[in-house]
């Protein structure tokens, strides 16, 4: 059973002075962190979304991913210039869970057909990843906030947007083309 009341349970407070509050030097290690953690994640996307529209099929996914995979290569761009406006040298640290969920793609993939069905099956998996980045770019920029790097905010703020863009037009991919043709092949 999880311990609740190890210390690994305090969060952040932007003032640092209640009780079980952060210093803003650990907020900024955390914010480093995870700094590494979305670099690797970006960098290992622009390989991983090219395998996704070699195996769509509708014309509108795969032009939403060939718009994503353009994003995707301008924020690790962005990333390296969120690592400069905090006058860090940009490393990047192995992201365990978009590994995983890059996995996950890749099995559904292989485990169907070219067409609607498998069509489905990649947008939920490039739904979840939006989601992950999503997670990870709103704590980037509110913790940025925090510390007061307001160009870094400015920058991860913007790939934020775009990240919530992608996961919104996937869902019009799924609720128009996809889904229709997945359901007619059932009869
Ligand atoms: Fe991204
Ligand atoms: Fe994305």
């Amino acid at each position: 059973m999880q311990n609740i009341t190890n210390g690994n349970s305090q969060t952040a407070n932007a003032k640092g002075t209640a009780k079980g509050g952060m210093k803003s030097s650990q907020l900024m290690q955390l914010f480093e962190d995870e700094l590494k953690d979305i670099y690797w994640a970006e960098k290992a996307l622009t390989s991983a979304i090219p395998k996704m529209i070699k195996n769509a099929t509708s014309a509108e996914l795969v032009k939403a991913l060939e718009k994503h995979l353009l994003e995707t290569k301008e924020q690790v761009t962005r990333v390296e210039q969120v690592f400069e406006a905090i006058g860090k040298k940009a490393v990047a640290k192995k992201c365990e869970a978009m590994e995983g969920l890059i996995k996950e793609a890749q099995e559904i993939m292989d485990s169907c057909e070219p067409g609607a069905m498998c069509d489905a099956g990649i947008i939920s998996a490039g739904q979840k990843v939006e989601h992950y980045e999503i997670a990870s770019y709103g704590t980037l920029s509110q913790f940025a906030s925090t510390l007061g790097l307001s160009a870094a905010a400015k920058l991860l703020g913007a790939t934020l947007v775009e990240e919530k863009a992608a996961d919104e037009k996937l869902s019009q991919v799924a609720m128009s083309a996809v889904n229709i043709e997945a359901a007619e092949k059932v009869n």
